[in-house]
């Protein structure tokens, strides 16, 4: 199978963790966008979408479904979402899509969070993925230093030979040479740097549930 195929196939899966006549959070990427499709089919089950970035708004609606402001969900059982990096026990990293901050807030809410992801996201170690860290545009300088002294090597993420600039009008930093091996430390320690607006490691709120993509069909993992 193409690695399309096992996202499709993981997207399919996901399905069955929709609750009818709920509102769903929904992430970011092409792993969501395969999701968002299959959403489609059934829209008329739900009561509507929580979105993780613009992009998956605009997906969403070109379905004709409902997307809500978060301002105005309480809860939600489900949000459903990929990963860059996800490890034996359920922690991720995120980001790759620049919209990990839209994505930590809408999981936060959600009693379930069900990541979906070919197999090659499945590592024992996180780190090997450069982990993207969102700051404020003013602090990059500083928060790069700040991330090179816990041994990173972060690099701006450019587009079009300008900083990207995130859905919240952060800039994205992308931090490789990390060996993750205490994702729950790190996430706290990188949180508290001043400037910074959220790190993309998931990890104190990690998947509930992995629906990974494999040779021989998708695997689920309960963490
Ligand atoms: C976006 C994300 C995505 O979930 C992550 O990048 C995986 O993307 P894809 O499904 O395209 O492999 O965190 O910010």
């Amino acid at each position: 199978m193409t690695q399309d195929e096992l996202k499709q196939a993981v997207a399919r899966a996901a399905i069955e963790y929709v609750v009818d006549g709920e509102i769903i959070g929904v992430g970011t990427g092409s792993t969501a966008n395969f999701f968002i499709d299959e959403l489609g089919k059934i829209k008329h089950r739900i009561k509507g979408a929580v979105a993780s970035s613009e992009a998956t708004a605009v997906r969403l609606k070109s379905h004709g479904i409902q997307v809500f402001d978060l301002n105005d969900v309480e809860s939600m059982p489900v949000y459903i979402d990929g990963a860059d990096e996800i490890d034996p026990k359920g922690a991720m990293i995120k980001g790759g899509g620049a919209a990990l901050t839209r994505e930590k807030i809408v999981a936060s809410v959600a009693d379930k969070f069900i990541c979906i992801a070919d197999g090659s996201k499945l590592v024992d170690v996180l780190g090997k993925f450069p982990l993207p860290v969102e700051v404020i545009p003013m602090a990059h300088a500083v928060v790069t230093r700040k991330l090179q002294a816990l041994g990173g090597q972060p690099t701006l993420r450019m587009k079009d030979g300008n900083p990207l600039v995130t859905d919240n009008g952060g800039y994205i930093l992308d931090v490789a040479g990390l060996q993750i091996t205490a994702p729950q430390e790190l996430e706290a320690k990188i949180n508290n740097i001043v400037g910074v607006v959220t790190v993309g490691l998931f990890a104190q709120r990690g998947a509930d549930v992995g629906l990974l993509g494999m040779a021989d069909g998708v695997k689920k993992f309960v963490y």
